[in-house]
C-alpha cells in the first residue's frame, strides 16, 4: 500500500503535499486553487465554446475517435438558429471542439436532435467506401415543421453532405414528429429507427436509410405526466447474467418552465418491429434530478460496452440560468449495465485519467462522525470526485455539504433517513433567483441494506452528478454557487461511520 493510502485519517487531507512516492508529475496535478473570471464554465464536463447548447447528437465512436454532437446556436446563449455542434475525442474525457457539423437548411429549417450510425457496405448508396450517416430532424418556421433527413460523411465527421431527397419522412400532419434515433438490427437485416411524437414513439424499418415503413408504435403509456411530450427515444440491446434484454427510453419534456421533466426507460423484448415491456408498466425513473435529459448511447462503442451522455440542463430555466457567453453543459459518460430489471449507470473508468495520476486529496476511514463534522474543514476544491461508503446506524441520516462559500451558501447531498430518500438540495446553492423554480430539493427513494450508504459524485463548479446503490439511483443537478469551493460533512438523528471518503480534484491537462 502506498503510504499516502496509511496515513491516519487527520493527517491523509495533507496526503497531496506529503507524498513522496507520488509517481505524478506536480504539474499534471489538477490545480489547488484556480482564479476564474467564468466560475461556472465546468472544467471537465463538455461546454459549448460560445452560444448554447442542449441535447447530445450523433454519438458515434469511429476509427479510435469519439464523436458529440449537440444542439447548438453558435451566436448567442439562448436557443435558437440550431446547429450540429461538433466535439471529438480520443479517451472520451478530453474533447476538442471542431466545426459546426450541420446547419440550417433554407428551406428545411433548423437541424434538431438526431444520431449518427456507421454505413460501412453502403446500404444508402451514398458512399461506395462506406461512410457516417446522420438521421436528424429539420424544423422549420414558427410552427417549426417536423420531418426526418439525412446527410452523410465520408470524411471522419468533418464535412457532411446533406443527401439530395431530403426530408426522407415528411411531416404526416402532426406537431411534435422528431429526434430520430437509427440502430442496425442484424437478425432482419435492416435498420430499425425510432422518433418521438406526442405522447408515443413511432417505429419504421429501412433497407437503405432514405426509404422508411412505420412498423409499430410505443405508447401512449398511462401513469406518466399528463400533456408531457415524449422526446428523444433510444433503443438498444443489453447482456449480463446470462439474459439478453432491450431497453427503450424516452425523455418527457412536461412544458417549458414547468418542474419534473424526465427521461423513463423501460426493459423489454424486441423483434426488429416492435418493443414489448415486460416489466413496470409506467417505465421507471432514470435520474431524479432536473438536469440530466435527452441522453443518447454513443453507437458502435468498442466492445459492444453501452456508454451515454445526456444535457446537463433543464427546459424548466435554461433560458434563463446565469450565463457567461455560454449556456448548457453534457454529463460525464455512464457506462450502463443491467442488475435484474434496473438500468445502472455508472461514470466510466477513463474519468480516472482526470486525476492527473494524483492521490486523493482527502483520504479517510474509520472516522465516526455526530452532528456537524470538522474532518473536511478546509478542503475546497470546485471540480472534484468524491467517492465514501457511510454506514448509519440508529436512525441516522448524513450529509455531505459542497461548493460552501462559508456564508450559508452550499449544495447539500444526503441522505433522510425518516423519507428513505437520498436527495440534492440546492435551495441556497448560490444564485437560485433566476427562475422561481430552481431553488428546491431534489429526492430518490433509497432503501439502505445495513445502513451502508454508498456515493459517487462527481463536481464540476456548476454540475453535480450524485450516483448511488452502485448507480441504480441517480441525481444530477446544475448549481450556480457565488464562488463558494468548501466541504463539509454532517449526521443527524445518530451516528455515522465513515468506512471510507476519498475526494480527488479534477482537471483535464493532458
Ligand atoms: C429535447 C429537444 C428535442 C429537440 C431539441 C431541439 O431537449 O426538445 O426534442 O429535437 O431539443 O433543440
Amino acid at each position: 500500500m502506498s503510504p499516502c493510502l496509511a496515513l491516519a485519517p487527520a493527517l491523509a487531507l495533507l496526503a497531496l503535499a506529503s507524498c513522496s512516492d507520488d509517481p505524478a508529475s506536480p504539474d499534471t496535478c489538477p490545480p489547488t486553487e484556480e482564479t476564474l473570471s467564468d466560475t461556472h464554465r465546468p472544467a471537465y464536463h463538455v461546454t459549448p465554446p460560445t452560444g448554447w447548447m442542449n441535447d447530445p447528437c450523433g454519438l458515434v465512436y469511429l476509427d479510435g475517435e469519439w464523436h458529440l454532437f449537440y444542439q447548438y446556436n453558435p451566436t448567442i446563449a439562448v436557443w435558437g438558429t440550431i446547429h450540429w455542434g461538433h466535439a471529438v475525442s480520443k479517451d472520451l474525457v478530453r474533447w476538442q471542439h471542431l466545426a459546426p457539423a450541420l446547419k440550417p437548411h433554407e428551406t428545411l429549417g433548423m437541424v434538431f436532435t438526431g444520431s449518427a450510425v456507421r454505413d460501412r457496405h453502403n446500404t444508402s448508396g451514398l458512399c461506395p467506401g462506406g461512410c457516417l450517416v446522420a438521421m436528424f430532424t429539420h424544423a422549420l418556421g414558427k410552427d417549426k415543421k417536423e420531418q426526418q433527413s439525412i446527410a452523410h460523411s465520408t470524411d471522419r465527421g468533418r464535412t457532411w453532405t446533406e443527401f439530395s431527397g431530403n426530408p426522407v419522412i415528411p411531416n404526416p400532419g402532426v406537431k411534435d414528429f422528431r429526434d430520430p434515433r437509427v440502430i442496425w438490427h442484424p437478425e432482419s437485416q435492416r435498420w430499425v429507427m425510432l422518433l418521438a411524437s406526442g405522447d408515443r414513439a413511432p417505429m419504421y424499418t429501412s433497407k437503405d436509410l432514405k426509404r422508411w415503413t412505420q412498423v409499430s408504435t410505443f405508447g401512449p403509456i398511462k401513469g406518466l405526466p399528463p400533456g408531457a411530450v415524449w422526446e428523444c427515444p433510444e433503443l438498444f440491446q443489453m447482456k449480463g447474467h446470462g439474459k439478453t434484454r432491450w431497453v427503450l427510453k424516452v425523455d418527457l419534456n412536461v412544458g417549458m418552465g414547468k418542474p419534473g421533466s424526465h427521461g423513463r426507460y423501460w426493459v423489454g423484448t424486441f423483434d426488429g418491429q416492435t418493443f414489448t415491456p415486460t416489466g413496470e408498466a409506467a417505465g421507471t425513473r432514470l435520474d431524479w434530478g432536473e438536469d440530466f435529459y435527452a441522453a443518447q448511447l454513443f453507437t458502435d462503442a468498442p466492445g459492444g460496452q453501452r456508454i451515454w451522455i445526456g444535457w446537463m440542463g433543464s427546459w424548466q430555466y435554461s433560458l434563463q440560468s446565469p450565463a457567461a457567453g455560454w449556456r448548457g453543459a453534457m454529463s460525464v459518460p455512464r457506462r450502463l449495465a443491467m442488475r435484474g430489471e434496473r438500468l445502472i449507470q455508472v461514470p466510466v473508468d477513463e474519468l480516472k485519467a482526470l486525476r492527473g495520476g494524483c492521490p486523493p486529496v482527502v483520504d479517510l476511514s474509520g472516522d465516526k462522525v455526530t452532528g456537524e463534522s470538522k474532518l473536511l474543514d478546509g478542503v475546497r476544491g470546485g471540480s472534484l470526485e468524491l467517492q465514501a461508503t457511510l454506514k448509519l446506524s440508529g436512525g441516522a441520516g448524513v450529509g455531505l455539504r459542497l461548493l460552501r462559500d462559508g456564508k450559508g451558501n452550499e449544495t447539500v447531498v444526503g441522505y433522510d433517513a425518516g423519507k428513505g430518500e437520498l436527495y440534492l438540495d440546492r435551495r441556497r446553492s448560490g444564485e437560485v433567483s433566476f427562475h422561481p423554480g430552481f431553488a428546491a430539493r431534489h429526492g430518490a427513494p433509497l432503501k439502505l441494506t445495513d445502513g451502508k450508504l454508498d456515493l459517487r459524485i462527481y463536481i464540476d463548479r456548476s454540475t453535480v452528478e450524485v450516483f448511488t446503490d452502485g448507480g441504480a439511483v441517480v441525481i444530477s443537478d446544475t448549481v450556480y454557487p457565488n464562488g463558494g469551493k468548501g466541504l463539509g460533512l454532517f449526521a443527524v438523528g445518530g451516528e455515522v461511520l465513515v468506512a471510507s471518503l476519498k475526494i480527488w480534484r479534477l482537471g483535464n491537462k493532458k
